[in-house]
């Protein structure tokens, strides 16, 4: 079972994810080649271009099943489990009689050919700063070169008040607002192809940008500074020098993007490496560069608690003792094993005694790492609990799990918090803690939003939402009725 992969857009999903972010848009902007008239094998060649960069498959694939687009991958949102849809063009389970309105419809409005509505966990509140010509492009792709799946994916059923559709109205009218993308004209055209390659295409504040109670992303101040994801820690991707990228050079940026790792500061695990995976590692250089154009812009925003920055934080400390690499590891991993210990027995042969890693950068040093050096001990956490994949260039990158299903040792939360405070303490920024709490929360998914705390099944809550939710809807159609 995916286990790894269902928590990665649980945030997402928490019902509704995603709104729209900033992306006040003024008129079309094309992807990859900049004809709006494109025809045959171009158009679709394009449409399979932003098929990968706004990573459709990534959900609507059953990683079990492998049926590229057949939907059915289970998306594990605290209301309950959200099933993607078969978008491949079968006439009978997929989109084949979809037209080129209703296909709009679903991608950008959140609403379904047959007119019910779509949950957030279908990022259309990013996909709506889609243009006219991506639209059209996407359309001739899925419809002529996709092959047909006939097959029907599980379908979705959660529970009352969630199952109810036609509430998404009511958020769609607090949170929807994006309009296709139309180019600054402040700003250069790469700019504008970063801001659209950013906030629509790949929809990075998904992931990146905190959300509201109503789990809608939030805007002002709070994009892409950084937010919780499941078991995850997206991090801020603002200019700021200390708590976001602005110390990083163009260099590092693009390696990271395109490769998910570089030498001796960061590397991407979870749904980052998912994004690597499947999409970014295949975006034109030309695309790469805009979209670091565009994160250089984004206004600073600094973490008080924050004194330097991420990857400015350890020492080497050389730990070398008897147990290093030694099997069986259980051996030497006593319920009050130190952190030394554990650290020496499970982790010291590939990230060395001294934690700088290998020579080569494969195994990388944990000294000078984003991932023990910034805002949130998240990441070290769920990279012991679950390990790192990812694959580029045909390429795999894998660190082994140390959670549930480790084929190595299965480490307990008293363990990984004791290693995790020894490491933070060791190689990264001591002013972070782990307690066995915070690993028990992390190894369950991540804190649940209160939006699914107080609309559980059996809660009173669940009424009142379900009230909130229809006065709005009432709301919205008195204010259609007047337009
Ligand atoms: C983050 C995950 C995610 C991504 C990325 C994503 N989708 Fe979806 N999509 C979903 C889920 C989940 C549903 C079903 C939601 C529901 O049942 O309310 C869905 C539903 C749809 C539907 C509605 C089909 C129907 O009749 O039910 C269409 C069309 C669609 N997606 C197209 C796309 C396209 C095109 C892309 C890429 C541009 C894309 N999706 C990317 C998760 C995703
Ligand atoms: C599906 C969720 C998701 C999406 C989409 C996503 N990210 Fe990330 N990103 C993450 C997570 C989680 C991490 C932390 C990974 C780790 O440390 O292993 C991360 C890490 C990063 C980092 C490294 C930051 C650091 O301090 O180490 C950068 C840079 C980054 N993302 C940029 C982007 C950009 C640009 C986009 C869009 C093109 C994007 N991300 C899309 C989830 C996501
Ligand atoms: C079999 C070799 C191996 C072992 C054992 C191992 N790691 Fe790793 N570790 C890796 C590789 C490979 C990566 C990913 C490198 C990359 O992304 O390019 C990694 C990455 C990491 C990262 C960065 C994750 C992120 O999100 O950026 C941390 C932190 C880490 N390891 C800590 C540990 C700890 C703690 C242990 C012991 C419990 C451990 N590793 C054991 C090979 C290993």
């Amino acid at each position: 079972m995916p286990f790894r992969r269902a928590f990665y857009y649980a945030g997402i999903a928490a019902s509704v994810l995603l709104s729209g972010t900033a992306a006040k848009a003024a008129e079309s902007l094309p992807l990859a080649a900049p004809s709006d008239h494109q025809t045959g094998v171009d158009l679709i060649a394009r449409g399979k271009y932003l098929a990968i960069a706004s990573d459709c498959a990534a959900c609507h694939t059953d990683p079990d099943s492998k049926k590229v687009f057949a939907g059915g991958y289970a998306i594990h949102s605290p209301m309950g489990i959200i099933y993607s849809s078969n978008i491949t063009p079968s006439k009978q389970f997929g989109i084949g009689n979809y037209t080129e309105e209703q296909f709009s419809r679903a991608v950008r409005d959140g609403v379904r050919g047959d007119g019910s509505y779509l949950y957030p966990a279908m990022p259309y509140p990013s996909y709506a700063g889609l243009t006219d010509a991506d639209i059209h492009a996407l359309y001739a792709y899925f419809m002529h070169e996709v092959k047909p799946v006939d097959e029907q994916p599980q379908q979705t059923a959660l529970n009352f008040p969630f199952n109810m559709r036609f509430s998404m109205a009511g958020w769609n009218l607090l949170f929807l607002h994006n309009k296709p993308f139309k180019p600054q004209e402040d700003h250069d055209a790469t700019w504008n192809r970063g801001k659209y390659l950013v906030d629509t295409v790949e929809h990075c504040s998904e992931c990146h940008t905190p959300r509201n109670a109503l789990m809608a992303l939030q805007g002002g101040d709070a994009l892409y500074s950084g937010a919780m994801l499941g078991s995850w820690h997206a991090p801020n991707l603002t200019s700021d020098p200390v708590s976001g990228l602005g110390s990083w050079s163009d260099k590092d940026l693009a390696q990271y993007l395109q490769s998910g790792h570089v030498d001796g500061k960061a590397q991407a695990a979870g749904p980052m490496a998912e994004a690597v995976t499947n999409s970014l590692q295949y975006l034109h250089d030309d695309d790469i560069k805009a979209i670091i154009a565009y994160l250089r812009t984004l206004p600073p925003v600094r973490d008080p608690s924050q004194t330097k920055a991420a990857a400015d934080f350890g020492t080497v400390s050389n730990t070398d003792t008897a147990t290093r690499g030694i099997h069986p590891i259980s051996k030497f991993l006593s319920a009050d094993a130190s952190g030394q210990t554990l650290y020496d027995a499970a982790c010291s042969s590939c990230h060395q005694p001294d934690g700088k890693g290998t020579q080569d950068g494969f195994y990388p040093s944990l000294v000078h790492n984003t991932t023990l050096g910034g805002s949130s001990p998240d990441n070290l956490v769920s990279a012991i609990l679950f390990g790192v994949q990812r694959t580029v260039n045909g390429k795999s990158v894998l660190m082994p799990a140390f959670g549930p299903y480790s084929d190595v040792q299965a480490l307990t939360d008293k363990q990984v918090a004791t290693l995790s405070n020894y490491l933070l303490k060791q190689y990264g920024n001591p002013q972070l803690s782990v307690t066995e709490e915070d690993v028990k929360t992390i190894r369950q998914g991540g804190a649940t939003p209160l939006i699914a705390k107080i609309a559980a099944p059996a809660s009173l809550g669940a009424g009142l939402i379900v009230l909130i939710l229809v006065v709005l809807l009432v709301v919205w159609r008195l204010r259609r009725k007047r337009r």
